[in-house]
């Protein structure tokens, strides 16, 4: 676990720092950083991989088909999105082109070890009960590349700063699991039950 929350500057001002990022290369081909969102004491930090198409051009995490599915899906486990703090590993779109779309890419290694400062001051000045790592470059960044989501699912650690990390699937997994979508959706939902549980004690 490579975990050391490093400061506590107040998001607004670590959002604007995070908007004029250039320390990887991402920023040249994406509209702009797309920074976390939610209240500064939030219980919950919700952590995906990226933005995508649709929050590249919006500026707003979760806002498309993956946000839709992850929307309804805190809604059924009970947890109140408005409560939640949305962030990604990574703050900015990658993608290459394939005719007009623009096709997701998984980021690199140093992509995301070089977003690594902001999601940990997000971390720092939210000071959430659960983070849950939305997917598996989430849940590397956080518990180390040997993490596999498919295996340790579910499974709360306590960070040395405190606080209870745990990952699950990533919603688009869902969106592109086809027949067995249904299934994936209500294990999602169980995972996020859990999450609810660890807020009630
Ligand atoms: N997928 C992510 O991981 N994050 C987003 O913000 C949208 C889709």
């Amino acid at each position: 676990m490579q975990q050391s929350f490093p400061d506590d500057r107040p998001l607004a001002v670590v959002a604007a720092e995070a908007a004029k990022c250039t320390d990887c290369d991402l920023y040249r081909n994406a509209t702009q950083t797309v920074f976390g969102e939610g209240p500064e004491d939030a219980d919950v930090v919700l952590m995906g991989e990226q933005p995508g198409d649709k929050e590249d051009k919006s500026g707003h995490p979760f806002v498309g088909p993956a946000g839709k599915l992850l929307d309804r899906a805190l809604e059924e486990a009970g947890i109140d999105r408005s409560r939640v703090y949305i962030t990604n590993a990574v703050k900015h779109f990658k993608w290459r082109p394939a005719g007009k779309v623009r096709l997701h890419q998984k980021p690199n290694r140093e992509e995301v070890n070089a977003c690594r400062q902001w999601w940990e001051l997000e971390l720092a000045a939210i000071s959430p009960k659960v983070l849950v790592c939305l997917g598996a470059t989430a849940a590397q960044a956080v518990f180390g590349p040997s993490f596999r989501v498919t295996k340790e699912r579910g499974r709360f650690t306590t960070l040395p700063t405190g606080v209870e990390a745990v990952a699950t699937v990533h919603p688009s997994s869902i969106l592109r699991a086809e027949e067995r979508r249904d299934a994936e959706f209500a294990d999602f939902v169980d995972d996020l039950r859990a999450v609810a549980g660890r807020l009630q004690r």
